[in-house]
């Protein structure tokens, strides 16, 4: 039986000003007609089929969601196996722990899959043959990742090379957000994939690694857990304790440090047209455009003007005359940014929440 695993606690501030705390990212429509969240849970369902039995998506989030979450899946038909709910976020391992402590409850040490909530993918007959192989190997033990071709040195992915060019490799390196001159390197070098941020992998095997590398981290997952409180679909780990979890991803506390260990890591692939709406620049790339590279959503007029984005949530918006910029207009904040600076959004944020 395989588990799916949706981590979707994160809080999305380089999309401000649509992405809020109260309403972040994952659960906003960016593209097509279903939230980024929706998007990822009917993936994962589509992966059902006579092989392969598929649980409900155990979905990780945080508490100030968790309608949000229930209301989301229901739109689309789906019935999670658990809404587990963290009071604060402490980042993807404690997230993934608590799922595999979920999982392992029912008796069985299912095959995790676990994925962000945050991306987009446009061909859905790859992203099942990928993930196919991947629970193939993770049923027999391994952890498995998959694997994108890199097209920039972007650095907020993490960097997988694979230790020889066939299929389901050995992994040989895992880098987790090189700084810009190793990302060029890698890129140059030819060998290396970006982390997709997707995990495939049985639960007893993320303890049994997480124990070998962090197990702070799981003694103070695991005393969240033992407190927690369950609530029909809704668990929640014990406030004080959680609170008390050292926050960490799993791609620091865990994969960076898989090769070369006893815990065999392996990447299959994935060509299937993937993309993390990281920031707005990601919204454009994926994005009907017209002739002259304009994007826009919601009440939106753009006159002579080439390569903007445009994104209406309550008012008509008018653009006379402008390249390469970013607008999203939403009731109470307006973004007006250079389209190439959409990663600095988030020091607006930062400068918003020091002024708190
Ligand atoms: N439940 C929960 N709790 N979920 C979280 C938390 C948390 O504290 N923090 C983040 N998440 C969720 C996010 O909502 C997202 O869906 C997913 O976990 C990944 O977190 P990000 O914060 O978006 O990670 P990242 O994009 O910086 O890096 C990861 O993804 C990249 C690909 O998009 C890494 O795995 C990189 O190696 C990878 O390249
Ligand atoms: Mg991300």
């Amino acid at each position: 039986k395989v588990q799916p695993v949706i981590m979707a606690g994160g809080s999305g501030t380089r999309l401000w000003p649509l992405s809020r705390a109260g309403y972040p990212k994952q659960f906003l429509i960016l593209s097509g007609n279903t939230s980024l969240f929706q998007q990822a849970a009917s993936r994962l369902a589509a992966l059902a089929s006579e092989s392969l039995e598929l649980a409900g998506p155990s979905i990780v989030g945080n508490e100030e969601h968790r309608f949000m979450v229930l209301d989301q899946l229901r739109e689309i038909g789906l019935e999670p196996s658990a809404v587990l709910l963290e009071p604060v976020g402490r980042n993807t391992a404690p997230a993934l722990t608590l799922a595999a402590l979920q999982a392992l409850d029912g008796g069985d040490d299912p095959v995790l899959v676990v994925t962000p909530a945050d991306q987009t993918v446009v061909d859905d007959a790859a992203f099942s043959s990928a993930l196919q192989q991947a629970v193939t190997a993770a049923a027999g033990g391994a952890i498995a990742i998959l694997g994108i071709r890199p097209d920039r040195p972007e650095t907020g992915y993490g960097y997988i090379r694979a230790a020889s060019a066939s299929d389901g490799l050995a992994v040989a390196q895992f880098v987790e957000k090189p700084d810009a001159a190793t990302a060029a390197r890698y890129l140059a070098e030819g060998s290396y994939f970006w982390n997709s941020g997707m995990f495939v992998l049985r639960a007893s095997v993320w303890l049994k690694a997480l124990e070998r590398f962090r197990p702070d981290i799981v003694a103070a997952t695991r005393a969240a857990w033992d407190a927690r409180k369950i609530d029909a679909k809704f668990v929640r780990p014990a406030k004080a304790e959680f609170g008390a979890v050292p926050s960490e991803s799993v791609d620091y506390a865990v994969m960076e440090r898989c090769p070369g260990s006893e815990f065999a890591l392996r990447m299959v692939a994935l060509d299937a047209g993937w993309n993390d709406l990281g920031a707005w620049e990601a919204v454009w790339q994926v994005a009907p455009k017209d002739a002259a590279g304009n994007a826009s959503r919601g009440d939106a007029i753009v006159s002579d003007s080439s390569n903007t984005l445009v994104h209406a949530t309550s008012r008509l918006v008018g653009v006379v005359g402008l390249n390469d910029v970013v607008i999203v207009e939403t009731p109470d904040a307006v973004l007006v940014a250079d389209r190439a600076r959409s990663q600095d959004v988030k020091h607006i944020v930062a400068r918003l929440n020091a002024e708190k």
